[in-house]
């Protein structure tokens, strides 16, 4: 951090919606990525200020109290003890987890909408939208179901047809019906409360520019936002669970407050205020807060995942702007997706790992240290069981784990459990010594710029230099031979385990706390929230344990995972799918289209077709260029299949051809035909075959 510009850090992890559990996409995403940052700023000594909470308005909550038959206020309650929990077992090392439900959060987030609205920074604009009237609510785009006017779909949700995938307005909807009472809305006037993010733009523009140093994912997305150009957002909503807008800011605009709320996504990300005004008064010092928001030498970064890029780079910037009094963010480190064994993840069915069952049967250090292997730094990235089986084994246990036991145990059975003096070290002695002083900084260098599977990588590489030290030296022979040489083994290897045991405390805390218990090593920071001590992460450059020091008795720190424990992990998240397909019958049928006669069947020309030859079209990442033998001519055929079928699905194969279809070009090559396919539920697309000659008529 550049300690020139920067006194304190404020970091934020996303607010995760209080509706259902954490899962592994969720920690990979931002939590532990946050989690590791804040615990290494920390054993660096910074001021440090790690804030999160639930986020429990809006109407994702309501949705899912609507599916459940309860109320939002219950669907909160169940779920904001349960995030808290796991979060704190998993070792998120939170100053604060606060709640938007928080009285001073109502407060905070009305404030702050009441300056926006004073300063005249919004827009008030009067639309029609749908109400119900047995309700007496207007209707949020998702409870409005009805008939999608793109592909006749008749259970389209009011912004998004969940077959053909195209976005719709509640109003696009053909006979629309409400989710609520199934009764048929009406249009009625509403008026809301718009933020001019086009007005916003050009300052947001100037102020990205002076952060060429964001991730490449993170500046792709927001450059691609601002080239589509930035439109009012709504920030007002009439639904019956949020921050009511402020009576008397309704009043001022003669507009009725009853039944209108703050969009979740204005308060949301107000909640990270709020919870920093809840934590300043926990510490009995009410006003603490503005230090972190307030004064241009605090450094604020937002940890999120890849789907809020747009709220934390652009909006909420600019209703920070608006505002005036607040910093911006100085860097929002988002990560891409995380995928489940080659999977999307997906709650719904039933594919995802969750971190309170997780805790059931596994110790969190190992979840952390495999998943920080597998971050989804720069593009979507795949957990899978096995790998994290052979990450636990193979790193952990035979090199982390292996190293502090051989030894501690050695210096218990040979030096009477006391570092032993270094006397007459030899080169290679020396030379560890001073690749180890190399090692704070070159892990702590990844951790600054983000690049947490490095900085773990190359946290495992100091065990390795460990283990190849004590291979190289041989204590077991030096012990009968030359005793001092053994000693000197000896005692650099634990002053390798001391250095260790502070520089794995980001990743592996409870690991790192135990091996600091057996080396008896006293006086580290602790890289949480409380507590005090001298020694910190630039200190494991040099060697911290005295000669003559009495170390504890070694233990194991990490058990081995065997293959069966691993294997009922896959069986169980294979049944949870199999059950929740099973729950839902799948998603819906194609609609029949509607009905034809003979003669319009008749105008179709279909052959029997054999794929000579298919390769990639270059450049592009749907299509495939297919030679076709239709018999009595060859044709060249684009199929735009690519991101479903490799070339060595067709070729060879006979197929059935559309042959009279009117060539069309794509990418600049000449389409000649099209190629039946049938495109199951799912979307897996399989060609229709025909064993017959090729020129064959399908009729
Ligand atoms: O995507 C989500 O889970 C949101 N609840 C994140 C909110 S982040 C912040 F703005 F509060
Ligand atoms: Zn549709």
């Amino acid at each position: 951090m550049d300690e020139t510009r920067f006194d304190r850090i404020l970091v934020t992890a996303a607010l995760p919606y209080a509706n259902g559990p954490i899962h592994i996409g969720h920690l990979a995403g931002a939590y532990l990525p946050a989690d590791l940052y804040c615990r290494y700023q920390r054993l660096k000594g910074r001021d440090v200020l790690f804030i999160c909470g639930s986020d429990e308005l809006g109407v994702a909550i309501l949705m899912r109290a609507l599916e459940e038959g309860t109320t939002p206020q219950a669907i909160v309650d169940r779920y904001h003890p349960m995030i808290r929990d796991s979060f704190a077992r998993f070792g998120m090392s939170f100053d604060y987890y606060g709640r938007t439900t928080s009285p001073v959060h109502f407060e905070t987030s009305q404030d702050f909408f009441r300056w926006l609205d004073e300063k005249g920074v919004f827009k008030l604009k009067t639309e029609k939208q749908l109400y119900d009237p047995e309700a007496g609510i207007f209707l949020a785009d998702r409870f409005v179901r009805g008939t999608c006017p793109i592909c006749g779909y008749e259970d389209a949700y009011g912004d998004q047809c969940e077959r053909c995938g195209s976005s719709l307005s509640p109003t696009d909807l053909i006979n629309p019906r409400s989710v609520l009472s199934n009764a048929t809305p009406e249009l009625r006037e509403t008026t809301h409360w718009y933020l001019p993010l086009g007005d916003f733009q050009p300052k947001l523009e100037a102020w990205i520019a002076t952060h060429p140093e964001w991730k490449p994912n993170v500046l792709g997305q927001v450059r691609s936002w601002l080239q589509q150009g930035l439109r009012d957002r709504a920030v007002t909503r009439d639904i019956p669970w949020g921050v009511p807008v402020p009576e008397d800011v309704a009043r001022r605009h003669g507009v009725p407050a009853e039944g209108k709320v703050l969009y979740v996504w204005f308060d949301a990300p107000i909640g990270y205020i709020s919870a920093t005004r809840e934590w300043a008064q926990q510490q009995g010092d009410p006003e603490a807060w503005r230090r972190y928001w307030q004064d241009e030498r605090t450094r604020l970064i937002h940890f999120i995942g890849k789907d809020n890029i747009v709220f934390h780079c652009l909006m909420f910037p600019a209703m920070l702007m608006a505002h005036g009094e607040f910093v911006l963010p100085d860097n929002v480190p988002a990560n891409e997706f995380l995928n489940l064994e080659g999977h999307k993840l997906s709650t719904s069915r039933g594919w995802a790992v969750w971190l309170h069952e997780y805790l059931e049967e596994f110790p969190p250090d190992l979840l952390r240290y495999a998943l920080a292997t597998m971050l989804p730094e720069t593009r979507d990235a795949d957990f899978s069981w096995k790998e994290f089986q052979q990450r636990v084994n193979a790193e952990l246990a035979d090199i982390l784990g292996n190293f502090v036991h051989r030894t501690l145990t050695f210096a218990q059975r040979f030096a009477e459990g006391r570092v032993p003096p270094l006397r007459n070290a030899r080169p290679v002695d020396e030379e560890v010594l001073r690749e180890l002083a190399t090692f704070p900084e070159r892990i702590g260098s990844a951790y600054e710029q983000f690049r947490f599977r490095e900085a773990v990588q190359e946290t495992m590489n100091l065990a390795r230099l460990g283990n190849k030290y004590f291979n190289d030296t041989e204590p077991w022979h030096t012990r009968k031979t030359d005793p001092q040489a053994c000693a000197n083994t000896i005692h650099v290897s634990l002053q390798i385990c001391a250095s260790l045991s502070i520089l794995m405390e980001p990743v592996l805390p409870f690991a790192a706390a135990r091996l600091r218990e057996m080396l008896r090593l006293e006086g580290v920071r602790p890289s949480t929230p409380d507590g005090e001590g001298a020694l910190g992460w630039d200190d494991a450059a040099r060697p911290l344990l005295p000669e003559g020091h009495e170390i504890g008795r070694p233990e194991i720190l990490f058990t081995k995972i065997e293959d069966e424990v691993i294997e009922r992990q896959i069986a169980r998240l294979e049944a949870r799918a199999q059950q929740a397909a099973a729950k839902t019958d799948g998603p819906p049928y194609a609609p029949l289209k509607p009905e034809i006669v003979y003669d319009d069947f008749d105008r179709l020309d279909l052959r029997v077709g054999r794929v000579e030859k298919a390769e990639r079209v270059p450049k592009s990442k749907k299509l495939l260029r297919l030679e076709v033998d239709l018999g009595f001519e060859k044709r060249q055929i684009l199929a735009g299949v690519a991101e479903q079928m490799a070339p060595e699905d067709l070729e060879g194969r006979r197929v059935v051809v559309v042959a009279n279809l009117k060539p069309r070009k794509m990418m600049g090559l000449e389409s000649q035909g099209m190629l039946l396919m049938a495109e199951d539920r799912e979307g897996r697309l399989v060609p229709v075959t025909a064993e017959s000659e090729p020129g064959a008529v399908v009729r």
